[in-house]
């Protein structure tokens, strides 16, 4: 029987491209050049699996084509908020993500962007690059102390949690979290986690506000102007979420007004293709989305999008069906 069709629309690490290649009719990518709407329409076509990643836009437009071979989307990464997933439905499409895998790397990322954010740490290393550092002395870029500060998460799923115990059992911070139901009573208990009713509530107490929430429509602009008043002058936002969660016009004249004290900032609206506002800003810590980028972490998503396929292919359950 001849193999099932895969293509992979970027590179994955070795590892994993020499697995899918053993088990299935694998198409790699090797010059690692983002694919079109309409490669991905002829991938579609003439491809029993295509694996996308989470910066390919897969739109109803591209998923509807006709004479379809593909019947599954192995999405590389958790986020799949890049692919209509009711047109997915429709056309009877499988889609599966990589949950479980990137959680204490994106968690890691958060902290780290927290951290920078917070010590100014990015500011500081382009102030000794250019040169520019006059030496020590004891008011030079003061910053916020994060040990005993108070982390607020809006979303406390996986990620969330993880951060969550980074930050209280590894700096002590106060955690607070709002989420549409209690968590765990354990895991509240262990991280003495404090669940706010709404948005509104959370907001104004944090010295620190993480977001881990999924992107799409529903919480496009979560963050916006209003939300951002109600934090503290003091405070930091922290996003390894998704861009749109924040109206990125509103964060940087908030920014550059000073009415919050910084932003640590791993994903942006429009990415790679930020506001170029964000650029100006000695407060804004800005990563190029590296939340899941080790290899340990690449590897593992990797591992998961192959089980997907094969237990696909086998016609048995697929373990990380979404769709
Ligand atoms: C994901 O998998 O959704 C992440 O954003 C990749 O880092």
């Amino acid at each position: 029987m001849s193999k099932p069709k895969v293509l992979i629309s970027r590179r994955w690490p070795a590892a994993v491209e020499t697995k899918l290649q053993q088990l299935f009719d694998t198409t790699l990518n090797s010059d690692d050049r983002p694919l079109s709407a309409d490669e991905f329409r002829a991938a579609l076509q003439n491809y029993d699996a295509v694996c996308p990643s989470v910066c390919d836009a897969l739109p109803a437009e591209v998923l509807n084509v006709a004479n379809k071979r593909c019947r599954i989307l192995g999405n590389f990464g958790v986020g799949y908020n890049h692919i209509d997933i009711a047109a997915a439905r429709e056309q009877g499409l499988v889609v599966t993500n990589t949950p479980g895998v990137l959680t204490e790397s994106t968690a890691d990322i958060a902290m780290t962007l927290l951290l920078m954010t917070a010590r100014r740490g990015a500011e500081g290393d382009r102030l000794v690059r250019s040169g520019q550092w006059r030496g020590w002395c004891p008011t030079h870029m003061m910053s916020s102390d994060v040990t005993g500060a108070t982390l607020g998460l809006i979303g406390f799923g996986r990620i969330a949690q993880a951060m969550a115990r980074k930050a209280h059992h590894g700096f002590g911070m106060k955690i607070l979290y709002v989420k549409p139901s209690p968590a765990d009573p354990e895991i509240v208990a262990d991280l003495q986690a404090v669940r706010c009713e709404t948005v509104e509530e959370l907001l104004p107490q944090c010295d620190f506000v993480s977001l881990h929430c999924p992107g799409g429509a529903d919480t496009r602009h979560l963050i916006d102007e209003r939300r951002l008043n109600l934090m503290k002058p003091s405070a930091h936002l922290i996003n390894t979420a998704r861009g749109d969660v924040v109206d990125s016009k509103a964060l940087i004249r908030a920014l550059r007004e000073k009415r919050i004290a910084g932003a640590g900032l791993d994903v942006y609206e429009g990415e790679p293709h930020l506001d170029p506002g964000f650029l100006e800003l000695e407060n804004a810590a800005l990563l190029p989305h590296l939340g899941s980028a080790t290899i340990a972490t690449r590897t593992a998503m990797g591992e998961k999008v192959l089980a997907n396929l094969q237990a696909f292919f086998a016609g048995q359950a697929v373990p990380d069906r979404v769709v």
